[in-house]
């Protein structure tokens, strides 16, 4: 945890995460273990991210999302309140994205569109 993190005691991360300089986790927030937080990310009230995942600098989530494991959320993205994002689905850099990602896709743009499948974790 960088000590310029501010995370509300109601948060609980897991172990082997770890959460970098400037990002804010507001209230009820659960991060998994092993999971990758970057530089100025917000994570809103009852978001939950799963282990393996990773959060790229500047990512905003709305309050109650839901970050299935090993998902990778690009640089700037932002959800909003109460989508989904699946297991191992990567989101685009500086994506908007408005309703459920499945498991295991590519979106990206504004709004977030179905790009492609996501590449199988053997592949990464
Ligand atoms: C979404 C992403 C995975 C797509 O990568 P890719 O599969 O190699 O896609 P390509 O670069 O071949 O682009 C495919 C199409 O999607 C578009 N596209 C790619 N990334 C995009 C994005 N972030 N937003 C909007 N459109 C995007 C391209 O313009 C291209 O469109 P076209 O076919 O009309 O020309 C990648 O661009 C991305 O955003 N990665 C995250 C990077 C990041 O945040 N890094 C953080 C480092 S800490």
């Amino acid at each position: 945890m960088h000590p310029a993190a501010s995370v509300a005691p109601s948060c609980r991360i897991g172990a082997g995460s770890v959460v970098l300089a400037q990002t804010v986790l507001t209230a009820s927030v659960r991060v998994g273990a092993h999971v990758a937080v970057m530089p100025h990310v917000t994570l809103t009230h009852d978001a939950e991210i799963g282990d393996y995942a990773t959060i790229a600098s500047g990512v905003r989530l709305g309050g109650g999302v839901t970050v299935g494991t090993g998902a990778y959320l690009g640089a700037g993205a932002l959800v909003r309140e109460g989508v989904t994002v699946g297991a191992g689905a990567l989101v685009g850099m500086g994506a908007v994205v408005l309703r459920d990602v499945p498991p295991g896709e590519v979106w990206a743009g504004s709004p977030a569109r179905r790009l492609r499948p996501a590449p199988h974790r053997e592949e990464n």
